[in-house]
């Protein structure tokens, strides 16, 4: 249990919660975080949509399609990360979350934070980066930056990008969010671990 009472399972999992009426009105089911338990790389987006409200797991939608291609680009595989949101509740009408709403989520976030301890966390979007760093972000700028920020009672390094939406809304952003995806894995230290288990990076398989 942490400070402010939130209880994840052994597999990070939130076994029930109605914290927030509007979001259990809206969604079908709790999508929590994916991704090993000891993920160096953890990628936090803002909410769950309707393609990730149906299938209960972060970013399966078009967006989530642009990050595997972006993680496949850096020689990753969404197995190697952890994915997951600062709201675990579809909002309704894919809106943003409320203020009250990302509070009553954070306590989750920080469990599934302070279990992981990455060596990287990667704000995807505006929404994610305001929240974890407590700040205004001007995404656009800002994203590929890396910062120092107190997060779940430690210091976390944090790599701000783009949403991975916004590159299909504007192509030219593109090649910056992929660009951003590379340096995480750097960053990080994170190879290939999804290749049979080897836990070797593919430079290592030359
Ligand atoms: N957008 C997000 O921020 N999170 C998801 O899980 C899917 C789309």
């Amino acid at each position: 249990m942490t400070e402010n009472g939130n209880a994840l399972d052994a597999d990070l999992r939130v076994p029930s919660c109605e914290r927030c009426p509007a979001l259990v009105a809206s969604r079908s089911q709790i999508v929590d975080g994916v991704g090993p338990t000891d993920a160096d790389l953890l990628f936090v987006g803002e909410g769950p949509g309707a393609n990730e409200d149906e299938r209960g797991e972060p970013f399966v939608g078009r967006s989530g399609d642009v990050l595997d291609d972006a993680l496949r680009d850096a020689g990753l595989a969404r197995a190697d990360v952890r994915i997951t949101n600062c709201v675990r509740c579809r909002p309704p009408d894919n809106r943003d979350p409320t203020t009250e709403e990302l509070a009553n989520c954070r306590g989750y976030l920080d469990a599934e934070i302070d279990r992981l301890d990455p060596e990287l966390i990667v704000t995807l979007g505006k929404v994610p980066s305001e929240h974890l760093l407590d700040r205004s972000v001007a995404i656009t700028s800002e994203s590929g930056t890396v910062v120092d920020a107190r997060i779940a009672d430690a210091s976390r390094r944090v790599l701000l990008s783009v949403h991975p939406a916004a590159t299909l809304y504007d192509r030219s952003q593109r090649d910056g969010f992929f660009e951003t995806i590379a340096r995480a894995s750097e960053l990080a230290g994170v190879h290939n671990r999804s290749d049979g288990g080897s836990g070797q990076s593919r430079l290592g398989e030359f």
